[in-house]
């Protein structure tokens, strides 16, 4: 823990005064707050007082409270709270802040410190023989993710290692402290994760990726309210309209898809990616859903006394078999029969993405029509769903 004890009287000036150009930036500073309300300045003044001398006195205390009509007392109370304020002289190239704080110190604070006690003095708040350099140990910094850190000015130096940290001090040593990247010092961005992403690596769409954790069928549905992708919200009204004349559904399923598109539109970037651009996603197209009267819809029949059960292919649930039944699919013969596009309108019709071309639909409805379960396995080597 550090003391926040002000220096002794050896250390103190007599006096305070700020520069021309910090008086001016002072008064301006001032003058921001309300009438009645100037004291609200304290800090800022405190730390350009800090700023212009490297340290803050005795002196620039009382030198602030009457120019803030404050007590005493009251500036020394900020001051002394604060460790961002140094209260003693301090290394006049740099003031090592080593974070002490239990994720930093299990990540090796201890070590730094040792550093910082054989490169600079071995206690805290002395100067080196040259008066450069000087050291303390401080609270948490904010910068846990990446322990163990230090804060040079005000710049945090994080990731480090013993070594990492005596090159950084020698580089202030020698007055190149400004060559240092801030930040951390390792192979990572920001606080992403050590030897790069370790999620959302491959450009799969979102919806996809929601698709595979879920039922397909549940996101994939034109009939079913779960969060579609913003394409969906991109399609003319005409066609929503003629979906649901077409399914019978109520008008809220897309009105609902709707309104979770546009949340999903609107939804901001998160996490490390404020700072640094997010991994690059391929946008869809938007998807134009084909037209009931088109051309390459497959032709559909009338309800058989014996249905199949089209849920024994592999991607077809209840909900999907609904949607093939709504259009007059009722039987594996037919799915066997699809050419390439009327499979590419069905495809589009689900909102499936290729999906049927990659579970093989037609494959599996020619075995299903062919010899039931028996032939599925002969030919795929399991069951049916
Ligand atoms: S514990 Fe060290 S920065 Fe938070």
């Amino acid at each position: 823990m550090s003391v926040r004890r002000l220096a002794e009287d050896q250390f103190q000036p007599a006096a305070f005064a700020f520069s021309d150009e910090n008086a001016v930036w002072a008064d301006k500073t001032i003058q921001k707050y309300p009438a009645g309300r100037q004291q609200s300045a304290v800090i800022p003044l405190l730390m350009r007082a800090q700023e212009q001398d490297g340290w803050v006195t005795r002196a620039a205390i009382e030198k602030i409270a009457d120019m803030l009509d404050m007590a005493y007392i009251r500036v020394l109370e900020v001051a002394t709270f604060y460790t961002q304020f140094q209260l003693h002289p301090v290394g006049t190239r740099a003031h090592v802040q080593v974070c002490g704080t239990t994720p930093c110190m299990l990540r090796g604070s201890e070590a730094l410190m040792s550093v910082c006690k054989s490169k600079i003095h071995a206690h805290p708040f002395e100067r080196n023989a040259e008066g450069t350099l000087s050291w303390e140990e401080v609270e948490c910094l904010g910068a846990c993710v990446n322990a163990p850190m230090v804060m040079i000015g005000k710049d945090t130096y994080e990731d480090l290692t013993p070594a990492r940290l005596e090159e950084i001090i020698d580089t202030f040593a020698a007055g190149n402290g400004a060559s240092i990247k801030p930040g951390t010092q390792i192979d990572r961005i920001f606080s992403a994760p050590e030897g790069g992403l370790t999620s959302l690596t491959t450009e799969e769409p979102k919806a996809r990726t929601r698709a595979k954790k879920t039922d397909a069928e549940s996101v994939s549905a034109p009939v079913d309210a779960a969060p579609v992708p913003p394409s969906e919200a991109a399609r003319p009204k005409s066609t929503d309209a003629e979906t649901n004349a077409a399914l019978k559904t109520p008008a809220t399923a897309p009105k609902a898809a709707a309104k979770n598109a546009k949340a999903a539109e609107e939804q901001p970037v998160s996490g490390t990616a404020a700072a640094e651009p997010a991994p690059a996603v391929k946008a869809e197209a938007p998807a134009a859903k084909p037209s009931l009267t088109d051309k390459n819809r497959p032709t559909g029949v009338e309800k058989p006394a014996a249905p199949d059960d089209l849920k024994m292919i592999s991607g077809v649930g209840p909900k999907i078999e609904a949607t093939l039944n709504e259009i007059g699919i009722f039987t594996f013969a037919q799915v066997a029969s699809w050419k390439k596009a009327e499979r590419e309108w069905v495809d589009g019709y689900l909102n499936f993405r290729g999906r049927i071309e990659r579970d093989d639909w037609v494959k599996q409805a020619k075995a299903l029509a062919k010899g039931g379960e028996a032939e599925y396995i002969k030919v795929f080597g399991k069951k049916p769903r």
